[in-house]
């Protein structure tokens, strides 16, 4: 089939590559020019594992092409994606205003059929903005071009992104017209073979099961979050309340692990925007809200730990600080809750001497050249002769680290662990003192 895609981010370049590689001819299509020149020589803009070679091979095959002739993708592809930014205006609610502009230029061009699919995270009733901008551009130039608009959210982890989008849990087809749900489940039956995972609902359902699925998982994680702070207080062990309320499967074990606040591009602006269209809909969403503000304080609290350690005081100090990414796998530094220790430690007059397996150039980008701020090789490098190793992201390669060798290059002796991936006895048994987030035993 031919399939055209606006947008080459995250969203757009994995779901067009993935496309292109069961078989179909994409057209990816986007504003940035030195984004286009760079894809069309195989450079890609984001780490993601496993996207590059695939991304190679489709292009050499002639499968996927990247271009930013508007005209051009949109005269290719009976099934047209939106996958465009949607960042939040200053009030938390997400600015349309790119997915709006690529509805009008599909309006402007559109000369034969085709269904426009939404895949941006987008306020509920965007479908219907999507449509009625298509309508009249074309009525502007006096067109007359039957074409469909289906809302079909992604639910693509970064860093999994490939595997997510080759074998979802659930494909969710937005649309009350019998053919644009007939298209679309042409399109996706690859992905779609040993069992049904095709939803199919109307837009505006469509586009809340999106908002709906971020806003539940930040909950289960701010839930942790509150639990852990109260484990904490009460000389409990979060780590064993985890295991002892995961058993039970209407809980389940994913997606509740305390830690040091969820960051990234999706919860947070999610969590934010249906906040933002619960109230211009007079409800006010206290879980929400309150999902937010924990989360909010979460981010300082490794600060807090360090902070009680040293007394009040740790200006002078420096500080080890392994992971910079918000999760894993990835380089990507939006609202990272290392940026608030970063900031906290910073503002407190320390220094920080920091090794991320990948995000370290994305790191030096956003804080330039600053005297308090040390990129390490190595996570052992980070740590010589630092007053504390702070983990704030549990990539692998931090999985199993020798405490006794860390001992002997870690001055302040201390360890405070943002993600409970140590061992505390193992931490302790090398003689150096152990923190971890909910782990009251320990304080
Ligand atoms: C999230 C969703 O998981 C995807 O399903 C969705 O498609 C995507 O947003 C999106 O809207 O595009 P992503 O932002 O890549 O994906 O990251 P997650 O793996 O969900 O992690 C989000 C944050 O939660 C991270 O900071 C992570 O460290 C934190 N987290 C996750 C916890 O603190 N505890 C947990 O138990 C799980």
């Amino acid at each position: 089939m031919r399939v055209t895609v606006f947008g080459t981010g995250y969203v757009g370049l994995v779901t067009g590559t993935c496309l292109a590689e069961v078989g179909n001819h994409v057209v990816c299509v986007d504003i940035d020019q030195a984004k286009v020149e760079g894809l069309n020589r195989g450079v890609i803009p984001i780490y993601e594992p496993g996207l590059e070679p695939m991304v190679r091979a489709n292009h050499g095959a002639g499968r996927l092409e990247f271009t930013t002739d508007a005209a051009a993708a949109i005269a290719h592809g009976d099934t047209i994606f939106i996958a465009v930014g949607t960042p939040p205006d200053e009030d938390g609610s997400a600015d349309l205003q790119y997915v709006l502009a690529v509805a009008r230029s599909i309006g402007e061009h559109l000369s034969r059929p085709a269904v426009v699919v939404n895949k941006s995270t987008v306020p509920v009733g965007t479908a219907d903005k999507v449509r009625a901008t298509i309508s009249a551009a074309l009525a502007a130039r006096g067109a007359d071009v039957a074409f469909e608009v289906a809302s079909n959210p992604e639910f693509l982890k970064e860093g999994a992104a490939v595997n997510d989008c080759m074998r979802p849990d659930r494909i969710i087809i937005g649309s009350r017209s019998a053919r644009a749900v007939e298209q679309l489940r042409r399109l996706y039956a690859p992905f779609n073979r040993s069992h049904d995972r095709v939803v199919v609902m109307d837009e505006r359902s469509a586009e809340l099961t999106k908002y709906a699925a971020n806003a539940m998982l930040a909950t289960k994680i701010s839930f942790m979050n509150e639990m852990a702070n109260i484990a904490e207080r009460v000389g409990a062990d979060i780590e064993m309340v985890r295991h002892g309320i995961g058993s039970d499967p209407r809980i389940g074990y994913h997606f509740i692990y305390p830690g040091p606040g969820y960051g990234g591009s999706c919860f947070p602006k999610d969590v934010q925007a249906l906040e933002r269209i619960a109230r211009q809909h007079d409800y006010p969403a206290r879980i929400l809200a309150a999902v937010e503000a924990v989360n909010d304080a979460q981010k300082g609290k490794l600060f807090e730990l360090i902070s009680r350690h040293f007394g009040g005081d740790v200006s002078g100090k420096t500080f080890a600080v392994w992971g910079l990414a918000f999760k894993p796998n990835t380089d990507d530094m939006r609202e990272a809750p290392s940026r608030t220790l970063l900031a906290q430690l910073w503002a407190a007059g320390a220094r920080v001497r920091a090794h991320d397996p990948e995000a370290m150039d994305e790191a030096a980008r956003i804080f330039g050249e600053r005297g308090d701020l040390v990129f390490c090789d190595s996570p052992d490098a980070a740590v010589e002769g630092a007053d504390a190793l702070v983990l704030v992201t549990e990539w692998k390669a931090f999985n199993s680290p020798d405490f006794q060798a860390m001992a002997r290059r870690l001055a302040g002796r201390v360890v405070f662990d943002g993600r409970n991936l140590f061992s505390p006895d193992a931490v302790e048994e090398a003689g150096l003192a152990y923190y971890g987030i909910g782990r009251g035993r320990t304080l």
